[in-house]
């Protein structure tokens, strides 16, 4: 009989100090997620200098907690698994060093996971993942679609070619003056109001690719000159107009990409599954076509150290190790 996996997972590769430990790829048996989101929201976004610092303060403790969770010592954990980019460089080296301390201290294997591989896998924790798939991978970093044709084979088939969507979503928030992090406001918002604003329709071509740069400008332009005319904004139908704009391009590429790759599993990844309206239209989407869609409950959408164990539990199957010379890498692409 094969013997359990109890993965222990660190992730601090932006705001969040968060430790977890997995059994098997999929029991999420203690989570412990220090979010610093509060201190950051003061200076209306993520400042690394003061991220990096938490994640020092608290690593250490998150650990301990996460262990006391689940009512397990190091003893009981069969492999590390950590983060190590991309990221913020500060926070992802707090995370690194102390998952190569505890390796080297307690002689455990130590597995690197790149985190959108994360995300990803964070739909394991929901439903057994099963391939071919197709994963659209939007968060405030990336938005990708990745088609994988196995356990952690990750082919990029398109991406964006400026800002990411979470990104997109966090700018249009700070200029109607929604506070950080907006993405969830303005998803919010965007149900109170109506599709009334004439946005332009991002990137909408042949390729997997996405632009939302344009987007985003023509919302900060129509701001500013509504405000230069004294004209009140309608911030509900601005949110839901620029919501319907993102919502209709990720979907309709999403699913022309399963059907060109001939794929009936799609899973979803990244803080922005947490979109109202993403979950809502891809549910629609693949009932009428009838693809399996996952999406990761909200509490592993966002950044946590659950996916990374999860991730880490197929890495570690698959003979991926690092050792004291892991470097966190600011940005690494997915392979
Ligand atoms: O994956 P994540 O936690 O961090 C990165 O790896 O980037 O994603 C954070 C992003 C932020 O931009 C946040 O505004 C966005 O996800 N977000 C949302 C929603 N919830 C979080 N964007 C739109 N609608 C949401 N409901
Ligand atoms: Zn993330």
């Amino acid at each position: 009989m094969n013997k359990d996996v109890y993965i222990l997972g660190i992730e601090s590769s932006c705001d969040e100090t968060s430790v977890a430990i997995v059994k098997n790829g999929c029991i999420d048996l203690a989570t412990v997620v220090l979010s610093q989101m509060d201190v950051h929201a003061n200076y209306g976004g993520v400042v690394p200098e003061i991220a990096s610092r938490m994640h020092v303060e608290n690593i250490t403790i998150v650990i301990e907690e996460c262990l006391r969770k689940a009512n397990l010592t190091m003893d009981d954990i069969t492999a590390i698994a950590v983060t190590y980019g991309p990221g913020l460089i500060g926070s992802l080296l707090v995370g690194v060093v102390a998952a190569q301390t505890l390796s080297y201290v307690y002689n455990k294997p130590l597995v690197p996971v790149h985190h959108i591989a994360g995300h990803i896998y964070a739909n394991n924790l929901t439903k057994q993942m099963a391939f071919p798939l197709i994963a659209l991978v939007v968060s405030g970093g990336h938005t990708e679609l990745v088609y994988m044709k196995d356990n952690y084979s990750f082919e990029k088939i398109g991406g964006t070619l400026d800002d990411a969507v979470g990104e997109a979503y966090d700018k249009v928030a700070r200029i109607i003056k929604v506070p950080y992090p907006g993405g969830p406001l303005v998803d919010k918002m965007s149900h109170q109001g109506r599709d009334s604003y004439n946005l332009p329709i991002p990137l909408d071509d042949d390729s997997y690719n996405f632009s939302f740069s344009g987007l985003k400008s023509a919302v900060i332009n129509l701001v500013h000159n509504e405000e230069q005319r004294g004209n009140e904004i309608n911030k509900e139908d601005l949110a839901c107009s620029f919501q319907t704009r993102v919502v209709n391009i990720l979907c309709k590429k999403t699913l022309r990409a399963l059907k060109s790759f001939n794929v009936n599993n799609l899973i979803v990844a990244g803080g922005v599954a947490a979109n109202s309206g993403i979950r809502e239209r891809l549910t629609a989407i693949c009932e009428e076509n009838n693809i399996n869609l996952t999406i990761p409950e909200f509490k592993y959408c966002t950044d946590n150290a659950t996916m990374i164990a999860a991730a880490g539990y197929f890495a570690y199957q698959l003979g991926r190790r690092a050792g004291l010379d892991l470097k966190a890498k600011a940005n690494t692409p997915l392979e």
